[in-house]
């Protein structure tokens, strides 16, 4: 449908928001530095009631938290006496459309339909695009996903293929793109052209939608254990799983329990290298997209997103990719549940530091995502060998992404590793000098950063002796 690509201004581009999604982002800018992010947040005039209700009316949410009691008793294996927590699994793949995505696709379909768009358009190579494909299709909605789809030699993902189907199958038009800048302007161009919604996975509706998922786990939480969990694990890329389900938990009373980040570590890895792309086995979930998100969030197709991961991340742990394929069969044979891949990493990790925690406390993996031929374990396996990586099984989790997935040789073998809050926090920081800011700019980023403007201020002026 696109003959030639136009290049936008800045200008053009916050009109096109205006037009595709209903906010002004403008609006909610600060003197300086800042934005006003409740007030965004707010912006869509609905509450959380307002959510739970929508999505219901979608067949959305609701889905079962389940108690892993194999998988806990086998974690228990390996810990000290009266340790190895509770694992609770909130199975998101009973969504329609199979993964916690629906809940975000709900509401922006929701939104488009009221607003009386005729179609949507996303950009996504994921979960997100069969789930706004699916919703749009309930809706009569025409819907247009973009993907960022293959390498230069046209060669993609077994998982990226199929989830180019499910939207086909869905109804939905699939404009797949190589890896590159190119996605984003090939978005803006279908927004132009078609007048239609910009279903983007980072506006206050999507991140409203993940809300639920929080608030549920405190309900549950509290009819199966009688409190709430200790921690909650959360897949990390784009920060709108753990931005929303935080915002819920906070919302429903949870001010206590600890909101983790999980990401498959794909460290060395480049994400907009065309050698790169199909070198991976994971395509979210991971660092490539959980530290640059985390860090400098509104690098997404909007002005200002609304998925803010470091405000609420309370500790980031990152697993090889090798023991998520591990946690992923273990979950199947000790639970018959045969779910993955994104959802299993927080599992991976859930499974590492539950072994640390007293057996009466409970944590939280607060979703698992479908599996299907694509997206299983076995088919991104081959996928590695056929790309020229080596399947190792070792007591030693040193996989070197793109070269090697170490499957660890026993479950004990299994390692997470801390990142430390403050060095995500220095890059974030990285683009602001001290003496340019005011107290204004320093109270923003304290709350941006979840810490004190004397921390803020220290960081900064590490960063500028470095300079
Ligand atoms: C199943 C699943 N889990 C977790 C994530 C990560 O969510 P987010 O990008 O909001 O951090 C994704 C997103 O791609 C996903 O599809």
């Amino acid at each position: 449908m696109l003959n030639k690509l136009k290049r936008y201004s800045k200008e053009e581009i916050n009109n096109l928001m205006i037009q595709s999604t209903g906010v002004n982002y403008t609006d909610f800018e600060q003197e300086g530095i800042g934005f006003e992010y409740e007030a965004l947040m707010n912006s869509t005039g609905y509450s959380l009631e307002n959510v739970k209700e929508i999505q219901t009316s979608f067949q959305v949410g609701n889905t079962p938290l389940i108690e892993l009691k194999n998988l806990t008793n086998y974690a228990r294996k390996f810990a000290k006496k009266n340790f190895g927590a509770r694992i609770f699994l909130k199975d998101e793949a009973q969504n329609l459309s199979g993964s916690f995505k629906a809940r975000r696709a709900a509401m922006s379909i929701y939104e488009a339909k009221r607003k009386g768009y005729d179609g949507v358009v996303a950009a996504t190579s994921g979960n997100y695009g069969a789930a706004v494909a699916a919703m749009a299709a309930r809706e009569g909605l025409k819907c247009i996903i973009v993907q960022e789809a293959f390498d230069s030699s046209f060669k993609a993902q077994p998982e990226i293929l199929e989830k180019a189907r499910a939207c086909e199958a869905y109804g939905a038009e699939v404009i797949q793109v190589s890896v590159g800048p190119e996605l984003f302007m090939v978005l803006l161009n279908v927004l132009d052209q078609t007048g239609y919604f910009n279903a983007t996975l980072y506006s206050p509706y999507g991140i409203m939608g993940i809300e639920t998922i929080g608030s549920e786990i405190v309900t549950q939480c509290q009819q199966q254990v009688g409190k709430n969990p200790e921690v909650v694990l959360v897949t990390h890329a784009g920060g709108g799983n753990l931005t929303g389900t935080a915002r819920g938990l906070l919302k429903s009373g949870a001010k206590t329990t600890k909101v983790y980040a999980a990401s498959v570590s794909l460290e060395g890895l480049h994400m907009a290298s065309d050698h790169d792309f199909n070198l991976k086995s994971f395509t979210t979930g991971h660092t490539g997209f959980g530290v640059p998100f985390a860090t400098n969030p509104d690098r997404s197709d909007v002005p200002r997103s609304a998925a803010r991961a470091l405000r609420y991340m309370n500790e980031y742990y990152t697993v090889n990719q090798g023991s998520v394929f591990f946690i992923t069969e273990a979950l199947s044979v000790l639970e018959g549940l045969e779910r993955g891949p994104a959802g299993n990493t927080a599992l991976a990790v859930a499974f590492k530091l539950a072994q640390s925690m007293p057996s009466d406390e409970v944590i939280v993996v607060q979703e698992s995502e479908y599996t299907g031929a694509g997206k299983h374990h076995q088919a991104q396996l081959s996928f590695a060998k056929q790309n020229g990586i080596e399947l190792l099984f070792s007591d030693h989790q040193v996989e070197i992404p793109g070269k090697t997935i170490v499957l660890p040789s026993s479950a004990n073998t299994i390692q997470v590793f801390k990142k430390d809050l403050n060095d995500l926090r220095r890059s974030y920081l990285k683009r602001y000098r001290l003496d340019d800011l005011t107290e204004r700019d320093f109270n923003y980023l304290a709350e941006e950063l979840n810490t004190d403007t004397k921390t803020i201020k220290n960081l900064l002026s590490e960063g500028d002796h470095e300079a």
